[in-house]
């Protein structure tokens, strides 16, 4: 690789450092610690792949020793390039039966909400006994679906604004930058 395929100029600015997103999600674990639901299975932590992948691995790491859970993944296509698309298809479904199981959805953004009703309507029809939704980012001025209740939300973001990186994407580049940032419209 040399100096001109640096990404740099693509940024217009750093939203949220890996420090600040590190501290942010120590504080959802430990919310999440405290409010899980007692029950002999350990709920089961779903990982909206891929822009939650990093979110996810750090969410998990930071709850640590602190109580048994399951990691599960599933993947959803809403968008193409910066536009929604208005539908969410499933690409891959979740591997567990969740029938009587505590559930929490992690996803990266939440944005018109389309997504997460998709994946609320897919998972609520397998009657799990609780879901939580916690979203690293959330656009909550560009919400469509208005009856969406987000349990944990790391950041507030303007509408407006397309952010990339820790795990968000734009056609699957720039989720390895280790922070958040705006893309250059
Ligand atoms: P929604 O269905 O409009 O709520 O969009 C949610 C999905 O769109 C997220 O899971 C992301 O994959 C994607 N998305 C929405 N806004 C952004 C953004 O600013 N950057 C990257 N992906 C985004």
């Amino acid at each position: 690789m040399n100096s001109s395929s640096s990404i740099r100029p693509d940024i217009e600015r750093i939203l949220f450092t890996k420090k600040q997103l590190l501290t942010r999600i120590g504080e959802l674990a430990d919310q999440l610690v405290a409010d899980l639901p007692d029950s002999d299975e350990p709920p089961i932590f779903t990982n909206i792949m891929g822009g939650a992948a990093h979110f996810f691995v750090h969410l998990t790491e930071a709850i640590g020793d602190r109580g048994q859970l399951i990691e599960d993944f599933a993947v959803f296509k809403s968008y193409d390039g910066e536009e929604s698309t208005g539908t969410a298809k499933v690409l891959i479904d979740v591997r567990y039966r969740i029938t009587n199981r505590d559930i929490v959805i992690v996803e990266d953004i939440v944005d018109t909400g389309i997504t997460m009703r998709a994946i609320l309507d897919l998972l609520e029809s397998r009657h799990p006994r609780s879901i939580l939704i916690c979203t690293l980012l959330d656009k909550a001025e560009a919400r469509i679906i208005k009856d969406l209740k987000i349990d944990y939300t790391g950041f507030r973001v303007e509408k407006g604004d397309f952010v990339i990186g820790f795990g968000l994407d734009l056609d699957d580049k720039y989720r390895h930058l280790p922070f958040v940032g705006i893309l250059k419209q």
